[in-house]
């Protein structure tokens, strides 16, 4: 049976428990320190095992054992729900997208956490507030995320082209490269699912501002005009064809390996998409840049990773000490070199060794400073589900209803989801 920590008490020992101090042999002692077991989506680029060996080396009592999770967050979610609905003791530090802390919060799933024991004041404020839900910090900011626009350089040099930054330019220089090379113009993740809510958000909110739902989640805010604005950019590139129809099976990996296999003139990627590029066919051909817009550069959705601990966790004590190294300084430093992840300290985006390493990084700083955030309600699935699915019938041929029937029914169903009780 999984030992229940009473909220308080867990607190209580979160708060208490200091750097260093040692587990016991075996499975664990009494105090909450033992082995641990981290759940976190799968590590496409295999960046994570050294340094959870590091950790290991250090802390032989303490184990952290990996257990990937499905590539896809809403398959993360599915498998985590499943696991912690049992009760199960099999999780202990959840590696939780942004969007899922109230639903976790709610449901009793996470414990909160002492704010003290994490210098969240040199964190990027945006970041940091994904993880606070209801004045309560409930998980620790690991990688952040703000989408990019990936472009093919030598294509765009070739043709005279500089990098868009609205979507007319990108619209052009898409169906031209499309036309005179016969490889896709643009792609995103277009599959239904979380992937594409957060296009579909980004649309919305790069057509002059405007987010779907207010930022606390209690009303629809979605300007029409403007949500048809952003579904036309899409819309326009599919019936166009400069957007390749075989994107609406996209998520993150396929959009990444049809880029960075020269199958597409831009792509819209996060960043971890960067370090294998510079490994790849297209290496020193391909640049990144923000996100373009209707009348300029767009804004993005706010992603990332946050690290939480399960209510059902036997060894909580322990796994404070694990979020405290994994988010520590050091090995952000190596999130980023190593694995390609937007760290979530505000000075490795300064640090002169890093941008000149990573040239992207002040504009990803700046997406990311920039980036809206999803809404923070518990039943967030069912919101994304409807903006998916809706969105996904949309862009699917043959194309039969108009953008303003698309987005009134869009309203329409969200308006149901806010207004149940
Ligand atoms: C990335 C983001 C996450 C988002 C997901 C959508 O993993 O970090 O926040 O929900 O992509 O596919």
């Amino acid at each position: 049976m999984p030992r229940l920590l009473p909220l308080a008490l867990a607190a209580l020992m979160l708060a208490g428990c200091a750097a260093g101090d040692g587990g016991t042999e075996g499975s664990g002692s009494r105090d909450g320190s033992g082995p641990i077991t981290l759940a976190i989506g799968r590590d496409t680029t295999g960046y994570l095992r050294p340094l959870l060996d590091r950790w290991n080396q250090a802390h032989p009592a303490e184990r952290v054992t990996l257990l990937e999770l499905p590539e896809a967050t809403d398959e993360q979610r599915a498998q985590m729900v499943a696991n912690l609905q049992a009760g199960s003791d099999r999780y202990d530090v959840l590696g939780l997208d942004v969007v899922w802390t109230a639903e976790f919060a709610e449901a009793g799933w996470i414990v909160p956490l002492e704010r003290s024991m994490f210098p969240l004041d040199r964190f990027l404020p945006p970041v940091v507030d994904t993880a606070v839900y209801r004045g309560k910090l409930w998980a620790v900011p690991y990688t952040s995320n703000a989408g990019l626009l990936y472009y093919r350089k030598d294509l765009l040099d070739a043709a005279g082209f500089e990098p868009p930054t609205t979507w007319a330019q990108l619209r052009e220089q898409a169906r031209a490269l499309h036309a005179e090379h016969g490889i896709g113009g643009y792609a995103g993740q277009f599959l239904a699912y979380e992937g594409l809510t957060v296009n579909f958000a980004e649309a919305v909110q790069s057509a002059g501002g405007g987010q779907i739902l207010s930022t606390d989640g209690t009303r629809v805010t979605m300007d029409p005009d403007r949500a048809e604005a952003g579904l036309d950019f899409l819309l326009g590139g599919f019936r166009e064809g400069w957007i390749p129809q075989e994107s609406l099976s996209f998520k993150e990996e396929e959009s990444r390996l049809a880029f960075q296999e020269g199958r597409l003139a831009f792509a819209r990627n996060w960043p971890h998409a960067y370090g294998p590029a510079t490994q790849s066919g297209i290496a020193g051909r391909f640049g990144v840049t923000r996100l373009p817009g209707l009348h300029g550069p767009g804004a993005g959705s706010l992603g990332g990773l946050n690290l939480a601990i399960s209510a059902f966790s036997r060894h909580q004590k322990s796994a404070v000490e694990f979020i405290r190294y994994f988010t520590g300084l050091e090995n952000q430093r190596r999130v980023l070199t190593d694995g390609s992840f937007p760290p979530v300290w505000t000075e490795l985006y300064d640090d002169p060794g890093l941008v000149e390493r990573f040239p992207y990084l002040p504009v990803l700083k700046q997406s990311i400073l920039s980036a809206r955030p999803r809404p923070a309600r518990a039943d967030y699935d069912q919101v994304s589900l409807v903006i998916a699915s809706t969105v996904s019938g949309a862009l699917t041929p043959p194309f039969e209803e108009s953008s303003d029937d698309v987005i009134a029914s869009l309203k329409g169903q969200l308006d149901e989801i806010i207004r149940a009780p």
